[in-house]
């Protein structure tokens, strides 16, 4: 078993870490305590505040209810700009690395809070205030950073859409959460490829008529279609705006944004985080996990339109006074030597990626890695699913040269920064395992009756109270909150994850014990693709699955049933194809599609998607009790007509 395979801390790690061995345990017990005392002084320590709190948390987990610092005030863009301009106002605080490797710019805390008050008194002027939505619709350019940090500046809410979502998904998230500002781009490059993100926010602002401006930064220069009625050049208003801007004071929990993200039904729910308690856990996490040092270069290369991209790339780190490095390309273009090369070229110490990229790059083959000299690099991260061992081992012997530690980090869109995670100076490494708890953090595994699993075990994982950054509430539909996350066991947040626990008391994600699927590291509902899918009018039925790839960690494996009378076609399988690209984005293209006479049913007419899981896999021989099948020659048809036989 994997267990026996055991990384002990580096010494020349441990001895300049931030925290060791001994302070993780005595400050992790002192966390679960006593955590009023622990996290009041992590909260003085690490951000600046404008009135202390006068509650340091409370919660309840029947409400879905948690509060953090209640009554303090502060504000996130002046914690993450403003109090390190005097020690550090000419120290870079974004270096940003174009898609083409001779694009490349370093913008510094003074030059950033410039940006960023101009922007902010930008927003103001077409009306935002305090409490107010505003999208961002964005490349990975430092404007984006800026778009944060200046919606934060004045209190509104930001609502980030990933820019490889469809007009179709931009509005219904634009419409959930009722924007009135979109901020985008004329067009995003990735891979050498243009992304139209202007002309996608057309159409879907045409449909979302509380959008009253469109805030467009020039990218490429390409053409673009233009409504005077609402749409504003970015460098048009920013000319004209004063770089003074006082930050909104904001009470800690005050929203600060909506992250939009998949669960097993229905449309993606608005993640809804808060000021103190999320900044706090974002700094901390960052900070400690990653061993960050003064001056260091980190790289998080992950998209500010995921949960990573907020906490781990802008959030965390420039709270911090950190050097973020922002990567608008692919990790694969030029050639699947890049990552490599950016590491030499900026210097990184610290490179946290997800597992799939790593996979992706090590079918490339090792000459792409050692051709560069990565002497810079300290520490490793890795986020999204878990990480096989022969990744993980290629990680970190190929790209780290055996000297640096991986740090697998466990956490979602919904906690908001780390949960599980190993820190460098503290916790000796398992490939594969997210190891042990951050402060503060209370996991558990509940076995199928609900009752905590003691010792080793398996189980469903779950936290048992508040940690800072939690998610507040699903906006719009807190009753959907204490649906899917406080009702499956009562007194318990649920993470739909399923987890086992070691000898050594070591988590080992096993994976998603829900209808959510984990392609390349995003995630998507099973139920949101075949709502898609559904559309096409040939179609009767659809039902969607995930199924192990060797890149992409899960791929997705669609089932159709088509209306009586059409026949299927390679035709039609592209079209099917094209409406998910539509309707989601290209990271919702199916991989397999299977034609389907019937779906296996139980004579309630429940899927039984178990049966269509372990057949997407090929695993035919371990189908488990088909008995409440209505009709099994459904399921034989399956098997032998089944795409994956490989
Ligand atoms: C789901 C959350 C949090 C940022 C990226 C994904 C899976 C995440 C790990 C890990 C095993 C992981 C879980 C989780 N996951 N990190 N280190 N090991 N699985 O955020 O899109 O909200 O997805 O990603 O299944 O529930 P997300």
């Amino acid at each position: 078993m994997a267990d026996t395979n055991l990384y002990p801390v580096s010494e020349a790690i441990a001895a300049s870490a931030h925290i060791t061995k001994d302070e993780y345990e005595t400050l992790y017990q002192e966390s679960i305590s006593s955590p009023e005392t622990f996290w009041a002084a992590k909260a003085e320590e690490f951000l600046t505040w404008d009135k202390k709190w006068d509650k340091v948390r409370e919660f309840d987990f029947v409400k879905g209810e948690a509060r953090w610092f209640d009554g303090g005030k502060l504000n996130v863009s002046a914690n993450c700009i403003d109090r390190h301009l005097a020690e550090r106002g000419d120290q870079v605080a974004i270096i940003w690395e174009g898609d083409d490797p001779s694009d490349d710019l370093k913008v510094t805390y003074k030059e950033v809070h410039e940006q960023v008050c101009k922007l902010a008194n930008v927003l103001k002027t077409r009306g935002v205030k305090k409490g107010d939505r505003v999208c961002i619709y964005m490349p990975m350019i430092p404007e984006a950073a800026y778009a944060m940090l200046a919606c934060a500046r004045v209190g509104a809410i930001h609502s980030i859409v990933f820019g490889g979502f469809s007009p179709e998904a931009l509005k219904d998230r634009i419409q959930d959460s009722d924007c009135q500002v979109v901020i985008t781009a004329d067009e995003g490059v990735r891979g050498g490829r243009k992304i139209p993100l202007k002309a996608n926010a057309d159409t879907a602002v045409a449909q979302c008529p509380g959008v009253s401006t469109v805030l467009v930064v020039k990218r490429t220069g390409g053409d673009v279609a233009w409504d005077e009625s609402h749409d504003v050049w970015y460098h048009d208003a920013m000319a004209e705006a004063s770089a003074d801007c006082a930050p909104e004071p904001m009470d800690a929990e005050d929203p600060l944004f909506i992250l939009y993200t998949s669960g097993s039904t229905g449309k993606p729910k608005g993640v809804l985080h808060t000021t103190g308690g999320y900044l706090l856990q974002a700094a901390m996490t960052h900070k400690y996990v990653f061993d960050y040092q003064d001056g260091e270069v980190y790289w998080c290369t992950a998209d500010v339109g995921w949960v990573t991209g907020h906490s781990y790339i802008v959030y965390g780190p420039m709270a911090n006074g950190a050097i973020t490095l922002m990567f608008e390309g692919v990790p694969t273009y030029p050639t699947a030597a890049r990552c490599w090369e950016v590491v030499d070229k900026h210097d990184v110490s610290i490179f946290y990626t997800a597992p799939t990229a790593i996979r992706a790059l090590m079918g490339q083959g090792d000459e792409f890695v050692t051709q560069t000299s990565r002497k810079t690099l300290r520490i490793l991260g890795t986020v999204g699913e878990p990480i096989n061992p022969e990744a993980w081992d290629w990680y970190y012997k190929v790209v780290g040269d055996s000297r640096c530690p991986i740090m697998d980090t466990w956490w979602q869109t919904e906690t908001g920064a780390h949960m599980l995670t190993p820190l460098p100076g503290a916790i000796a490494l398992k490939p594969g395992s997210a190891t042990l708890p951050f402060f503060g953090v209370e996991p558990v595994l509940l076995d199928g009756d609900g009752k905590e699993v003691v010792g080793a075990g398996e189980g469903s994982l779950a936290i048992k109270s508040s940690w800072p950054s939690q998610i507040r509430t699903v906006f719009g539909d807190h009753n959907r909150l204490v649906q899917t996350y406080f009702s499956t066991y009562p007194g318990y947040y649920f993470t739909g994850d399923g987890a086992r626990r070691d000898e050594d008391g070591y988590f080992w994600i096993t994976g998603r014990v829900d209808d959510v699927i984990n392609v390349s590291g995003h995630r998507m509902g099973t139920a949101e693709v075949e709502s898609a899918l559904v559309l096409h009018e040939k179609v009767s039925e659809a039902a969607v699955v995930g199924y192990p790839h060797d890149i992409k960690g899960q791929g997705i494996y669609a089932y159709i049933t088509l209306m009586v009378g059409e026949e299927p076609s390679d035709e039609l399988k592209k079209e099917l194809v094209a409406l998910c690209v539509k309707e989601i984005g290209p990271i919702a293209k199916p991989d397999v599609i299977q034609w389907a006479p019937g779906l296996p049913k139980t004579r309630s007419g429940k899927i039984m998607r178990r049966i269509l899981r372990k057949i997407a896999a090929n695993e035919v021989d371990a189908l488990g009790d088909t008995s409440t099948l209505a009709d099994p020659t459904v399921v034989d048809d399956l098997i032998d007509n089944r795409e994956n036989k490989g």
